[in-house]
């Protein structure tokens, strides 16, 4: 595990939009794991940058999302699939038929889950997998369990997440209390995985789940099992190591 230290938000974006951009030059057909939630924002902000300076190509791109909030459609802006069309689909010039999201309106969870899970498979897994970091230490919505969840799965929210996720509903009771999400065993198929975190209020979380012991008590931890992982942080979430 690689971890880069950024001096704030802006220069974590910029460096991990650097890596994820060096993935695209490398190989432009790449399939990207997309994340939603406050970090990657500043980071697909300076992708549209680069694109539309003409320093980007999506044209090849696949891309795979981690997750999706079951029940709400796609039209709702708290979706994960209108943050992504808002932040970076609408902008860059990616095949729309090349852009997966789970289907939140799936009301069968066996049905959904599994053919988000034999999509990422029949893509090969993605080739580099951009995570961000809950405060308990969760990946995708894999949220502290006592065993790690492999594929996507349907999970209840907790009571945390619902607490931090409701500063973007009217109130905690519409956030949803199910969403999708690729399993653990989906996001470590990926063969680089890129998480980017910031602010000191995940510096605890930070310490735990890159130095602390591999528990489905603390997912993200089990990323200091995967042979590629790269790590940007600012200063402020490094500042419990
Ligand atoms: C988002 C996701 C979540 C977030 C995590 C951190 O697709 O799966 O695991 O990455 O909750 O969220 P932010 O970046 O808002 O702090």
């Amino acid at each position: 595990m690689r971890i880069i230290k950024a001096e704030n938000y802006q220069d974590m974006s910029r460096k991990a939009a650097n890596i994820i951009s060096a993935q695209m030059i490398m190989k432009p057909d790449s399939v990207l794991g997309l994340a939603t939630g406050s970090s990657p924002v500043g980071i697909y902000e300076q992708l549209v940058e680069w694109y539309k300076k003409g320093d980007l190509d999506f044209s090849k791109i696949t891309t795979v999302n981690l997750d999706e909030y079951k029940g709400l459609n796609r039209e709702n802006d708290q979706s994960y699939y209108y943050f992504m069309h808002q932040h970076l689909f609408d902008h860059v010039n990616v095949r729309p038929e090349c852009t997966h999201v789970p289907d939140g309106m799936e009301a069968d969870s066996q049905k959904e889950c599994k053919r988000y899970e034999g999509l990422v498979d029949s893509l090969g897994g993605a080739d580099l997998q951009l995570l961000g970091l809950g405060h308990n230490g969760h990946i995708g919505f894999n949220e502290p369990a006592p065993v790690f969840e492999k594929a996507t799965h349907c999970v209840d929210l907790t009571e945390s997440t619902i607490e931090a996720n409701k500063r973007f509903f009217a109130s905690a009771d519409e956030v949803p209390k199910q969403a999708y999400t690729m399993g653990i065993g989906t996001i470590m198929k990926a063969k680089k995985i890129l998480v980017v975190v910031s602010g000191e209020d995940k510096a605890e979380i930070v310490a735990k789940a890159f130095y602390g012991e591999v528990t489905p008590e603390v997912p993200a931890s089990i990323l200091q099992m995967h042979q590629d992982v790269t790590v940007v942080a600012d200063k402020a979430a490094l500042s419990k190591l």
